[in-house]
């Protein structure tokens, strides 16, 4: 690491969280805590210039050719301080026509392009290449709130990831290899900890806290003259994995490759690469449909048994965080503000009814929903129930 890269690191890690903290509580002790404009001027001046000092100084030093590891996570701290500022309203994407924080789009530009990655911060920074420090890790604030939420989307991420390299593990040897059963169970496991971990976000994190003072760090916002979405816990690949491989979404159904097209760029790398490659196989449920005539045979009765449970705990994953964690985090709040500021939750994103309209279907294909609008995989679920024996 560089001495500029360093001390913008360690800026980040402290005095950063110390303004964004500082303002949070600001906003948070009007009556309207939505309201950003006109309060805490000095402490938005401070955090915009002493960062885009920080800033110059890195861009100036040019690309140092320090690696990949190095180049995403600087990329993360200028998208860090980026999504602070859009979050303050120091820029504003429907405002501008470009990023008035010109070295920080910059640099962000430079970074993204020659890693092949999107030019802002993404999910992972934050989640799975968010490097501690004596116990802490990189966050926006000191708030009780993003720390859950950041440490349950962590174990979320994770969980998927392992049932998704379980299943692909399945891939050379067959879903009617004798293994594969070991590896569903696997999978299985996996699905059930993100179900648990889902459980206590939904149980423990404030919807005030967390719908007003964290979300907003994870608006869209512009680098360069255009309009980057918001990161998402859903940009790696394990989930997409997950769906494909089973077999309850597919890549050839327009609604989904659309999702899958806009989400490459927001992943590392080596998901982009994993995706790429399952969006070209066969899915397992496709396989066992074509097996069907075994059913007799106890390896089929076993193996299907399990990737039904398996099918069925990916879909109540899907059930719960669009009924349990969109609907109490984003629609109810999104509902009570559009409200008192119609402007403000249009301006953050697309319109919601279209936004929690996809996500439905999304939740609908993975739990094999019977529904005559989309294509699901409800019929191919029952005939393999029914080739179980009682
Ligand atoms: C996407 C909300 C936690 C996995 C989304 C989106 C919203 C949302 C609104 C759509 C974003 C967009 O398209 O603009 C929430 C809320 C959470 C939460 C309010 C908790 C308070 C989690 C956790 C996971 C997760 C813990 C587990 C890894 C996903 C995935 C997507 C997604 C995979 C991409 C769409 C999909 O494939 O389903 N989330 N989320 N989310 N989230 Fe969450």
């Amino acid at each position: 690491m560089t001495g500029n890269t360093q001390a913008f690191d360690h800026w980040i890690r402290t005095r950063f969280v110390e303004l964004n903290s500082k303002l949070e509580s600001l906003y948070a002790q009007q009556a309207d805590r939505a309201n950003v404009e006109g309060v805490g001027e000095d402490l938005k001046f401070q955090l915009e210039s002493e960062g885009r000092e920080l800033i110059a100084c890195l861009l100036a030093e040019g690309n140092t050719d320090e690696g990949f590891d190095h180049a995403f996570d600087l990329l993360g701290n200028v998208g860090l301080y980026m999504a602070a500022c859009r979050r303050h309203e120091i820029t504003e994407p429907s405002r501008e026509r470009v990023s008035p924080l010109t070295e920080a789009s910059a640099l962000a530009m430079h970074i993204g392009a020659s890693i092949g990655v999107t030019p802002r911060f993404a999910t992972a920074h934050l989640t799975t290449h968010n490097r501690a420090h004596q116990g802490l890790y990189k966050r926006f604030t000191d708030l009780d709130a993003e720390q859950l939420f950041v440490d349950y989307n962590t174990k979320g991420i994770l969980a998927y990831k392992r049932a998704a390299d379980a299943l692909l593990k399945i891939q050379p040897l067959g879903i009617d290899h004798p293994i594969a059963y070991d590896l569903l169970l696997v999978a299985k496991r996996a699905l059930r900890d993100v179900i648990e971990s889902n459980r206590v976000l939904f149980q423990r994190l404030d919807a005030d806290d967390f719908f007003y003072c964290v979300r907003p760090y994870y608006k869209p916002y512009r680098v360069g003259s255009q309009i980057y979405r918001g990161a998402n816990a859903g940009d790696f690949a394990g989930i997409n994995v997950i769906d494909m491989l089973l077999g309850l979404c597919s890549a050839n159904e327009p609604g989904y490759s659309q999702m899958l097209v806009d989400k490459f760029l927001y992943m590392m790398p080596e998901d982009q690469a994993i995706l790429r490659d399952c969006m070209r196989r066969t899915s397992f449920m496709d396989e066992l449909l074509n097996l069907s005539h075994f059913s007799a045979e106890p390896w089929y009765q076993q193996n299907v048994k399990l990737f039904l449970e398996v099918c069925a705990l990916h879909g109540e994953t899907a059930i719960q965080h669009h009924n349990e964690l969109v609907a109490k985090y984003i629609a109810q709040p999104s509902k009570t503000m559009e409200q008192q500021h119609m402007s403000k939750v249009t301006a953050s994103g697309p319109p919601l009814d279209v936004l929690l309209n996809s996500l439905e279907k999304l939740r609908d294909r993975r739990a094999a929903a019977k529904r005559s609008d989309i294509r699901t995989r409800y019929e191919d679920i029952q005939s393999l129930l029914a080739s179980m024996e009682a």
